[in-house]
């Protein structure tokens, strides 16, 4: 992670955690095959609700198959830094139950959770990973033929960090800086809800 970024909280979090950001520069380093199936045998290992895993994973390479048509799908003001990341990886919920083809009211849930393994197992291997959901689904899943049965929830950026002076001069500083956070008070109730 970027050393001039400040540590974010306060608290002794565990550092993974404390690392963690979402960067929008990235090095020229790529990402090894042991390092990709890593982070995706961390997202593997996620609890679920009935042990359903309804996350599915579609990996693309910079400058291998589907790659161009994923990074097409993204929002222009995503583009142009996530083309800079060697892979992208759009994040699928399987809506139904295997079971009995009921709906999942988890599945989405679930996904996420596997996401934030994937994200600290990313940060753990000194990785940068920024999740978007700012692309065009309907686009993405045509391009990959995905049926309906499945939600198309996010991408995500994957790679190292880089240098954020090779960012657009309006993304620079928003690089460097500490993403705020709301205080524990207005996200925490004890024994009654004052939301
Ligand atoms: C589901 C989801 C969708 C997001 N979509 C975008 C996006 O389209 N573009 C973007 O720049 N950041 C996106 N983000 C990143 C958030 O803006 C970021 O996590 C938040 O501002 C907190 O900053 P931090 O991750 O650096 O702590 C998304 C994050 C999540 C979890």
């Amino acid at each position: 992670m970027s050393e001039e970024r400040p540590r974010r909280s306060e608290l002794p979090l565990h550092p993974v955690l404390n690392a963690r950001y979402s960067p929008r520069a990235f090095s020229e380093r790529d990402v090894t095959d042991a390092e990709l199936n890593l982070v995706l045998e961390a997202a593997r290992w996620a609890p679920s609700s009935m042990n359903e895993q309804p996350w599915r994973f579609l990996v693309t390479r910079r400058g291998s198959t589907g790659h161009a048509e994923l990074l097409a799908s993204l929002n222009p003001s995503n583009r142009i830094w996530a083309d800079k990341a060697p892979v992208l990886i759009l994040n699928l919920a399987k809506r139904t139950l295997s079971r009995n083809g009921m709906e999942n009211f988890h599945a989405r849930h679930d996904l996420g959770l596997a996401t934030a393994q994937l994200t600290a197992q990313a940060t753990a291997l000194g990785m940068g990973l920024h999740i978007l959901g700012g692309f065009q689904a309907d686009a993405a899943r045509e391009a990959f033929n995905i049926p309906v049965d499945f939600d198309l929830v996010s991408v995500i950026v994957l790679g190292f960090p880089g240098d954020a002076q090779q960012l657009p001069e309006n993304l620079i500083q928003r690089e460097l800086q500490q993403s705020p956070r709301r205080p524990l008070n207005e996200l925490v109730f004890f024994g009654e809800f004052k939301g």
